[in-house]
Formats: C-alpha cells, structure tokens, sequence
C-alpha cells in the first residue's frame, strides 16, 4: 500500500504552485489534469499580474482598489492578505526562472488597468503572460522528484469516509477508472465558462471543481458572480473566442458602433475603462443593434505590445494595424466558488481549494483586472504551506484505512450523445443568466435545466454535473434579489444604473 499523498485536480497557476510549495515544504503530491499542462485559462491569461510594486504605489492602496471593484462584498482580510503577500510571490517568481517584461531602465515595466489607481500589472512576453508563467512553473513541476503529474486523466468523483474526503476516483485516457487515495484533495479546477454560450476559457472549463464539491457536501458561495469580457474577438464558430485583452483599451483602442461612432462614453463616464460589467453591457447593446469593434489602429506598435494578439488575430485573416477588431462580451471568470477560510481549506475535512474555484473572499460581486492570477499564487502558497504543516503533524496511523471502491458503470459514449444538451443549456444560461436576469428569466432557466437533467441518462455523468453546476448557479442568482457587481438584475436596478444612466 503506498503512503497516501495529497491529490492536486488542475494544473492552472493555482495548482502548478501548491504542488511546488508542498513539494519544496519537502511533501510529495500528485497532481492530475484532464487534458494537459497547456490547457488551463491561466495559460491563455494575457492580462498580467497585479502588484504593487511601483514607487507610489502599495498594498494598502491596492487593497483599496479591490475593495471598491468589490462592490462591497469582499472580505477585508482576504483583500490584505493578497495585496500584501502578492510582493513577495512575484519574487519567487523571478527566483524560479520568470521573466517579466522591463523598461529600458531594467525595472519591471508596470502597466495601468481599469479601476486600478496605479500602475501594477507586470506581464511576461507583453500579452502572453500566463503562457510564460505556466511554462517556467511547467519545467519545474516536470523534473520535481517529489511530484508526479498525471494528464490526461479525470477526476470522476471525490471519495469519503465519514466526515473526511479521503481520496479521488480517476479515470485516465486509457484503461479503467481507480481509486486514489490521498492525505488531502486540493481543487484547483479552474472555472466554469463552458456552461456558456461564447466564452474566453478553455475546454476544459467545464466546472468540474464546484461539481465535485458540491457532492461531497462542502459549501460553495457566491455563484451568481459571474465577470463577463466585455471584448472577445467574435468570429462566427470562433469559441472559446480569443480575448482581447483590456491592455488594448487601456493602450489607447476605442469601442465603435457599426456607424463608427464611440458608444462606451454613452454608458459610463470612464468610457472604454469603466469597469468591465459596464462595458459589458454596452458592448451587447451594440453587438445586438449590428455589431461592435475595437479600433486599435492608433496605438504605435502594435504587433510589438502584444504580439498573441497579434498572431491570434493574423490567424483569423485580421491585421489590427488596418483593421477593426470585432468584439462581443464572452464568460470569463467566477468570483465565487467552493468557500474557503484563508489557508484554503474548504468546508469539508480533507478538502481544499485554491484559484478560480475557489471562493476565499478577495473578489466579492466583482474581480478588479489582473488579480486572479495574483489570487491564484497567493493563496495557492498559503494552502501548499497549511497542508504540509498539517501533514507533517499528522501522525499516520491516523489516515484513515485504505478502502476498496467499485469501478463504475459507465456507458463511454453517453456524454457525446449529449451534446446537444448542453448546446440547448448554453444558449439557455447566456440568454437566461447572462449579463441581464429576472425573476422570470432564471425561473424559465431552473425550469429548463430540471427537464434537461431529468431526460440525461445516469451514465452522462459530465453532462450531469454540468447542469448540476448550471443550476446551482441560476438559484443562486435567484436568491439575490439586488443588483450587484457582475450580477445584474434588471427587476432590481441598482442606483449605480440610475446614476450611469443620468
Ligand atoms: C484582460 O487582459 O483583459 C483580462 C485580464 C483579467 O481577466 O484580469
């Protein structure tokens, strides 16, 4: 029997790094992912990393600007915590072979964001930043002798024994399912974009995280918060559809109507970098009358600034030197997700989360720009430190005993047949649980996704925790009988609507 290990779900910033800290705190883990070490949002992140680092700026004024993008729901402590340790975990970063971009005076160069009062993003390779952090943390994790990787490999299922998550049923590309058995799981799974219609994240964004959890009985929160993009690349059959970073806005591109008239200052003063749910909203207002386009075509350089852009954009027969760049909101990214106390701990014994799945209170009703990959490092570091202090003192004779668990029963291609489903539940959730809900657009929702669930067969078990997902989201947004950062109720307007609009 081999000494139970934690299981890490998910290779994103999040995971990649506590497998790191607990390995560097001397633990061993094995860390699982459902594809590969390239496919994960943080890899795609084009936005940077939020820091405070810059003269004049600091933690302090940083966890303001959080506070404020928050709309009041995060939590003060969890907003300290990552603008104060963020410093420290971009340092490691450097020390671990990061190469962030500099001036010509050697100094990281800092970019400004919407709603940050100073500059503070750092990027990597200009807009191919997660793709250089997770390829510097990649070679790392690859050749670390206390970690082992397992790609391509599902997670079908946490396992418990009694009060404690003791371990994960597997299903990897070939061959059948296990059981691993583990010290400790740590969800770091990602998001949940792919329960929407058009958008920015990767396949394998399918909420696997909040699924597992929820069935094994830990407390999630916030799911209604949802941040859509107010500017990905639409394409038609384009999806997940290519961000285009809000760097670009904030380098100087306008949003244009298909008269060619600049629209964002209709909705908010700060036009094209008032918060992106403002932005958001106006870019689909535009997009419904005929069509929405980034005009990027008086910033200097373009191709050299961001070159992913660039090349996306050169792929899709587009040259945003001469070019306007056709946008439309897109899913980003969950403020929400499985509840956590400041080590990253869930609700559950055994259980842990960390990054996008998690809710550990940073984001409240809304995520100020560039810091999920700063939440993912920080509080991913938190939960590697915790946990092998916990292992450490955990005696083994206290783990619990190894337990033989059933392979499943499953039908290999009941989840292909459902395609169609979760065509219908994507269009449903955009449409229904989008960037606008009502009382009658999430009842019509919760309606529909009861039918669609109860006409899956059992087997279709990705499927099924999909519309788990999508409905525990759409209940969610039911209770919240108020508008608030991302989650907008047009039978509850804010007075920030009424303001916007004055
Ligand atoms: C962006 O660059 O627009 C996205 C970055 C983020 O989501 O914070």
């Amino acid at each position: 029997m081999t000494t139970p290990r934690p299981v890490i779900v998910g290779t994103g910033i999040a995971g990649l790094w506590t497998a790191w800290r607990l390995a560097s705190e001397g633990q061993p883990a094995v860390v699982v992912t459902k594809e590969t070490l390239a496919d994960s949002a943080s890899a795609w992140a084009q936005g940077g990393i939020a820091v405070a680092l810059g003269p004049g700026d600091s933690p302090s004024q940083h966890a303001a600007d959080t506070l404020a993008a928050s709309d009041g729901l995060a939590d003060p402590e969890a907003v300290r915590i990552l603008t104060s340790e963020g410093p420290s975990r971009v340092y490691e970063l450097l020390a671990l072979g990061a190469r962030f971009d500099r001036g010509l005076d050697g100094r990281l160069r800092l970019g400004l964001e919407a709603a940050h009062t100073q500059p503070r993003i750092i990027h990597a390779g200009g807009d191919r930043t997660g793709a250089a952090l997770i390829g510097c943390l990649a070679q790392v994790i690859r050749c670390h002798p206390l970690i082992e990787l397992l790609e391509h490999t599902e997670v079908v299922r946490l396992v418990e024994d009694g009060e404690r998550v003791t371990g994960v049923i597997v299903l990897p590309g070939s061959g059948a399912d296990y059981f691993l058995r583990a010290s400790a799981i740590v969800l770091a799974t990602g998001g949940v974009g792919q329960l929407y219609a058009v958008t920015t994240n990767p396949r394998v964004a399918t909420a696997d995280g909040w699924a597992l959890a929820h069935r094994a009985v830990a407390e999630l929160r916030d799911l209604e918060f949802l941040q859509f993009h107010p500017t990905a690349l639409k394409l038609p059959g384009v999806n997940p559809a290519p961000l285009i970073s809000e760097a670009v806005r904030g380098a100087g591109a306008l949003l244009v109507d298909r008269a060619g008239r600049r629209f964002a200052l209709d909705a908010d003063a700060r036009g094209e970098l008032a918060p992106r749910d403002v932005v958001a909203r106006a870019v689909a207002i535009a997009d419904a009358a005929g069509g929405a386009w980034l005009d990027a075509r008086a910033i200097a350089d373009f191709p050299a600034v961001f070159p992913g852009t660039t090349a996306i954009l050169t792929r899709h027969g587009l040259d945003p030197v001469h070019d306007l760049i056709p946008v439309a909101p897109a899913l980003h990214y969950a403020m929400g997700g499985v509840l956590t106390d400041l080590q990253g701990r869930a609700t559950r014994a055994g259980l842990w989360a960390a990054g996008e799945v998690a809710s550990t209170g940073v984001h409240g009703a809304n995520r100020l720009a560039s810091n999920s990959l700063l939440e993912g490092l920080v509080f991913a570091d938190r939960a590697g430190r915790a946990l092998a202090t916990e292992l450490r003192e955990q005696a083994p004779s206290g783990l619990p005993a190894d337990q033989p668990v059933a392979a499943l029963r499953r039908d290999a291609g009941a989840d292909a047949a459902c395609e169609p489903t979760l065509m219908e539940m994507r269009e449903l959730m955009t449409a229904n649980v989008g960037l606008q809900r009502s009382e009658g657009s999430l009842l019509h929702a919760e309606q529909e996704l009861a039918r669609f669930t109860g006409a899956t067969p059992a087997d279709a078990w990705r499927t099924h925790n999909q519309l788990l997902v999508a409905r525990l989201i759409t209940t969610a947004a039911r209770r919240r009988r108020e508008s608030r950062g991302g989650h907008r109720r047009s039978d509850y307007p804010p007075a920030a609507l009424e303001r916007e609009s004055a």
